[in-house]
């Protein structure tokens, strides 16, 4: 299914605005598929829900050229590092969601969303429609496996105790009143997510997680097949999704004791971009 002008239209110019501030960001950070063996067989990286598959070190290296800007086919025409960070880590404004860790399915699936415009968005759907096939299960898979430092709960905007005591509320039990469901009931006991389907919320940006909401509520976005998030959105305020979103930018279970894997040295960077501007000269 191609996609109407209208629907590519209709990001965000805040967005817009945004990523053409984005600073650029360290490629040479990505890590490498060897230092990537020890989480491939976490759940979040297995590629779906019926085939217990992880994804081969073939897929991984594609993976990681796709992200760094280089590729076999079509490619993005974008470094994915630019805006989402060497180690899918997001930047800390809230723009560009973290992707770290996220698992392979919910994104590819995104990626599918954006280039068929349930998902539509100004940099995102020109970006996933530009990837081919592969590609996009490449990439999804490459940073469903990589793990990113946390920036920690200082680095989250302030609010105040109470409305972080109403989203951990919203969090744990939603709301009998305005019928809004827990999160944990589907994203998980701590917000850690539910693979394949299920991406965390806890570690994301408040900035983004809000915004996402609101996109559901206004109806943007609709690429939840069973439209759980529309209707959860529907009900909730604006200060519901504050709230709800500044707590779990603020937990993020299990990170605290991740290392980033160790900078490359001078000789390993060159060779990284070289392998990719000959890639993107193949392409042009
Ligand atoms: C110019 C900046 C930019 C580049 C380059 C970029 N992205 Fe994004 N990405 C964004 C923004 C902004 C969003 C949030 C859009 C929205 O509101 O849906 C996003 C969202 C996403 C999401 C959704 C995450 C979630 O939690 O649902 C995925 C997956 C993603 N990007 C993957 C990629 C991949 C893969 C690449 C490279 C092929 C890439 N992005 C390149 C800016 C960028
Ligand atoms: C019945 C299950 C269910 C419940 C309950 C639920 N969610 Fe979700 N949520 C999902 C699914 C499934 C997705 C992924 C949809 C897709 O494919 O894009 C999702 C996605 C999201 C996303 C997008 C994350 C991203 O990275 O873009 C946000 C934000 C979100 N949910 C917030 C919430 C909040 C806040 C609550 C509680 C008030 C909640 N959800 C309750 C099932 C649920």
């Amino acid at each position: 299914m191609r996609l109407t002008t209208k629907s590519v239209l209709l990001g965000l110019p805040v967005l817009f605005g945004a990523a053409l501030a984005a600073p650029a960001q360290d490629m040479s950070e990505a890590p490498r598929v060897n230092e990537l063996e020890a989480r491939l067989n976490v759940d979040s990286t297995l590629f779906n829900a019926t085939i217990d598959e992880e994804p081969s070190d073939d897929m991984l290296e594609l993976g990681r050229l796709v992200a760094m800007g280089g590729a076999e086919n079509g490619g993005s025409g974008m470094a994915c590092v630019t805006c989402h960070g060497a180690n899918g880590q997001g930047d800390g404004a809230g723009v560009f969601p973290r992707l770290a860790g996220l698992p392979g399915w919910y994104m590819y699936k995104q990626l599918e969303d954006y280039a068929e415009g349930t998902r539509p968005n100004r940099i995102m759907t020109g970006i996933a429609q530009r990837l081919t096939e592969d590609e996009r299960e490449a990439v999804a898979s490459y940073y469903a496996v990589v793990e990113a430092p946390w920036p920690g709960p200082q680095a989250a905007a302030p609010i105040s105790g109470d409305q972080l005591q109403w989203g951990g509320q919203l969090a744990a039990v939603g709301s009998a009143e305005q019928g809004i469901p827990g999160c944990v009931n589907c994203h998980g006991p701590n917000g850690t997510g539910n693979p394949p389907s299920v991406p965390y919320l806890a570690g994301q940006y408040a900035e983004y997680m809000s915004h996402q909401l609101q996109l559901w509520r206004e109806g943007t976005r609709q690429n939840d097949a069973m439209g759980v998030m529309e209707t959860i959105a529907s009900k909730m305020t604006d200060e519901d999704m504050r709230a709800v979103s500044a707590y779990y930018a603020r937990v993020r279970p299990g990170l605290e004791s991740v290392t980033p894997p160790a900078p490359m040295d001078d000789g390993e960077v060159a060779e990284i971009e070289t392998e990719t501007s000959d890639l993107l000269s193949d392409v042009d």
